[in-house]
């Protein structure tokens, strides 16, 4: 819990946001333009990074909430959706002040987004205490769908301790040696390496150094990687994403260590234009990961076709989990727009026919889904995350 004194600054500030909601005399029906159990308009504020390491997901994800827009007709649940979009940036400095403003100034009906942790940690008490929905369309933080859940937060993504877990036992069991694991300073960071950690220990499996990179500034890699090659390890475990991503596996590449030491982690680390930044340097590296585009259903081939042809660029999981984001409130915004109204009907939205593959809402708000172990591969000039097992 070394983060929190960073929230409680961000605290305060929603405490003020909150008042100037409740002297504004909205109430609970602000942003509520359609009213009622159908038809009228809607107002979905959109916080997503527009800038920083994370920027190019906040792209995918605007790309996949737009698609499924796009498919329906511009509506949800009935109701013309009118899309206000907001820059998360790289942390909770510029992602509470931007979701406040959605709230209080936009009067949206609910928000959808988020991608980094910290700044779905630094939002939680926002929205709890403002009673808005807020749809987590990435950000993992573990107590969002845990700890500190709440009625009002919701996710259609995953959370850190899941997606990372996920990998330790196939890490243990394919590694003949100690595993170094390295990722960004942030909460984020933290949760992906102890998710890992726990279940590739309980396996078997021993650890050769643990270490944090400054979250957002680190773009030389070069000492880390010395202290990997130093450590002896005969792998790695790594969770980085967006452009922290590209420069790691690259510089992992140019210091000599791909093809030597394996490298594992999320699948973020190889995802979209990740992976075409990264290229050559990828290849091989493992992943765990809720989706890929080589996912073999027809729902999921609908969806890279359909997302091609709009953004000529192969979809992500950002875009994903921002399209099911609006899948969701195309079901639950049938039946009202109030928060206590939408939330009711978010508990009833049943089973999501994703390109991911069916999923649920758990008894915490988080998704109930499978997870694939992914492989790095080139395929005739470009390079894909191939499905090679199923991680339960
Ligand atoms: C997070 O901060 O929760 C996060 C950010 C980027 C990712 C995944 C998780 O790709």
């Amino acid at each position: 819990m070394g983060a929190l004194p960073v929230f409680s600054p961000i605290r305060s500030i929603a405490g003020v946001a909150l008042c100037a909601l409740a002297l504004s005399g909205c109430g609970s029906s602000l942003g509520q333009s359609g009213g009622g159990k159908s038809g009228g308009d809607v107002k979905i504020g959109l916080l997503v990074p527009l800038s920083g390491v994370y920027a190019p997901l906040g792209q995918d994800m605007r790309n996949g909430f737009q698609l499924y827009l796009d498919q329906h007709g511009g509506k949800l649940g009935g109701r013309t959706v009118k899309v206000v979009t907001a820059d998360e940036g790289e942390g909770p400095q510029t992602g509470v002040p931007a979701a406040q403003k959605l709230v209080t100034q936009d009067q949206v009906t609910t928000v959808v987004g988020v991608v980094n942790s910290a700044t779905a940690l630094g939002l939680r008490d926002f929205f709890d205490e403002a009673k808005k929905p807020l749809i987590i369309a990435n950000a993992g933080a573990d107590a969002i769908t845990g700890a500190r859940k709440s009625r009002y937060i919701w996710r259609t993504s995953f959370s850190n301790g899941k997606v990372s877990g996920a990998l330790g036992p196939t890490v243990a069991k394919e590694v003949k040696g100690r595993v170094y694991l390295i990722a960004p300073d942030y909460a984020a960071g933290k949760e992906m390496v102890a998710g890992f950690r726990k279940t590739f220990e309980a396996a078997g499996g021993k650890v050769a150094g643990e270490k944090y990179t400054p979250f957002g500034t680190t773009q030389d890699f070069q000492p880390y990687l010395s202290a990997i090659r130093g450590s002896g390890a005969k792998a790695v475990y790594t969770f980085y994403s967006g452009a922290e991503a590209v420069n790691f596996v690259k510089q992992y590449k140019q210091f000599g260590l791909t093809g030597k030491v394996p490298l594992y982690g999320p699948g973020f680390l190889t995802e979209g234009g990740v992976l075409a930044a990264q290229g050559q340097a990828a290849v091989g590296v493992k992943t765990s990961l809720h989706y890929s585009t080589e996912l073999d259903n027809p729902r999921n081939k609908e969806f890279v076709d359909a997302y091609r042809k709009k953004t000529a660029k192969p979809p992500t999981v950002f875009a994903v989990q921002a399209y099911d984001a609006a899948a969701v409130l195309d079901k639950a915004l049938a039946s009202g727009t109030g928060g206590d109204e939408l939330v009711k009907a978010l508990g009833g939205v049943g089973t999501i026919d994703s390109p991911r593959g069916q999923w649920t809402f758990d008894g915490d708000h988080n998704v109930q889904q499978k997870y694939y172990l992914r492989e790095v591969k080139a395929n005739g000039g470009t390079y894909v995350n191939a499905i090679i097992g199923d991680l339960g």
